[in-house]
């Protein structure tokens, strides 16, 4: 049975308390850390920026993705980099030209990082072909990127399938799936071969146990995974 990853994003958890935040994820097991940043532009909300990232590498030595939703990832990555971020996804809906898009990149895997796009729900996983050999990770949304707690969007995850033919021959690269992910829906996401779990809001719920839940998601994924839904 495939390995499936689960990355906290902290978009939804009380700035207030990183720390107790970053702590209880470490404890309930949790396999890395998803920051959302967002430039109010890109997206239409802000978050953070690198001086964020840069303390949550202060805090953890689990690996950081930086999922940048920003209009300019050309310009801000060296500082993403300089944080600290382990991997840097940006948008390949961005409205930079390819040959931009291609050099930031070529910066990410220059400084040993891991380079990723992501794709947005109304995007075809195709756009990302032309940056293909530069990627070690391809994001699949599966919510309007901008804001955590969002509906899951069933209709999007024949892409995770997509985005794994494209790198299927590059062992190393790992689709991630990003939005609404829960123990109710990683089994869809699973059956398509998703091998990053991105959850937030599931795993700030009062209700639900926070190590229970990441169990239930990497187990509902893997199980429910068909190679045959690779096949086009
Ligand atoms: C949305 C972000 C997601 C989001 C995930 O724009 O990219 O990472 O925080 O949170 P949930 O799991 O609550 O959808
Ligand atoms: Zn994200």
């Amino acid at each position: 049975m495939a390995r499936v990853e689960v990355a906290a994003s902290i978009l939804t958890a009380d700035f207030g308390n990183l720390y107790r935040v970053i702590r209880k994820l470490e404890r309930a097991g949790v396999d890395r850390f998803h920051l959302d940043v967002m430039d109010g532009h890109f997206v239409p909300n802000i978050t953070f920026g690198p001086d964020i990232v840069a303390a949550v590498r202060r805090l953890t030595g689990l690996p950081i993705d930086v999922h940048l939703m920003i209009s300019e990832p050309a310009r801000y990555t060296p500082q993403f980099l300089k944080a600290g971020s382990d991997t840097i996804t940006f948008h390949v809906e961005v409205n930079e030209p390819d040959e931009v898009k291609r050099e930031t990149l070529a910066r990410i895997r220059g400084e040993r990082r891991v380079a990723g796009l992501a794709v947005s729900p109304a995007t075809e996983v195709a756009s990302v072909r032309p940056f293909l050999d530069e990627l070690g990770i391809i994001m699949i949304m599966t919510v309007e990127p901008g804001f955590g707690g969002q509906r899951f969007m069933a209709e999007a995850a024949a892409k995770i399938a997509e985005a794994r033919q494209l790198l299927a021959g590059r062992p190393a690269a790992l689709v991630h799936v990003d939005g609404g992910v829960s123990g109710e829906t990683a089994a869809i996401v699973g059956r398509y071969g998703a091998q990053v779990c991105v959850v937030g809001s599931a795993l700030f719920q009062r209700r639900r146990d926070t190590a229970r839940e990441v169990v239930e998601v990497r187990q509902q994924a893997a199980q429910a995974f068909r190679p045959a839904a690779l096949v086009g």
